[in-house]
């Protein structure tokens, strides 16, 4: 009896400690989310001017991709930086920081409102129809 409990309380640790992990991964992505301004051009759900969330992004596909577009802002190729999004290097965001920020960005879904939920877009469209039908 006392092994099975024992066997028990392995296996809960086993199954909760990666989950409690990912949830800190994602709460302190959050944060750094926030902190270093990526909601400013990418909103606060990931579908802002230059959408990232997950669904969207091809350089959201993979964690190393991800920090690698960081890196190679700063770090990789600092002779030739870009000019639309900041640089980010592993001094400003170290590599735990970035896997954090992956992990939270991935949480965000692009899913924008569908035209029939817009009442005012809706009848913008349909008077503009309407217009080059006569
Ligand atoms: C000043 C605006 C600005 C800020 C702040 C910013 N970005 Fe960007 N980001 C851009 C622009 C512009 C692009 C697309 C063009 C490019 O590659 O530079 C981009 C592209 C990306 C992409 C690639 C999207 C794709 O699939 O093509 C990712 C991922 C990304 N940003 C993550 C971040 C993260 C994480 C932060 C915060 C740490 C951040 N960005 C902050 C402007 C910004």
């Amino acid at each position: 009896m006392k092994k099975l409990s024992l066997y028990i309380l392995i296996l809960t640790v086993f199954l909760y400690v990666p989950t409690i992990n990912s949830a800190t991964n994602i709460s302190s992505g959050a944060s750094l989310y926030l902190d270093h301004g990526c909601y400013s051009c990418h909103g606060y759900n990931g579908a802002g001017r230059h959408p990232i969330a997950n669904n969207v992004s091809g350089i959201m596909t993979s964690e190393t991709l991800f920090i690698t577009f960081l890196r190679l802002r700063a770090d990789i190729n600092p002779l030739k930086p870009s000019n639309s999004m900041p640089n980010y290097s592993a001094a400003v965001i170290n590599d735990q920081e970035a896997k954090d920020l992956y992990a939270y960005i991935n949480t965000l879904t692009d899913k924008p409102p569908q035209i029939e939920n817009i009442p005012t877009l809706k009848n913008i469209l349909e008077n503009a129809i309407r217009k080059t039908e006569k």
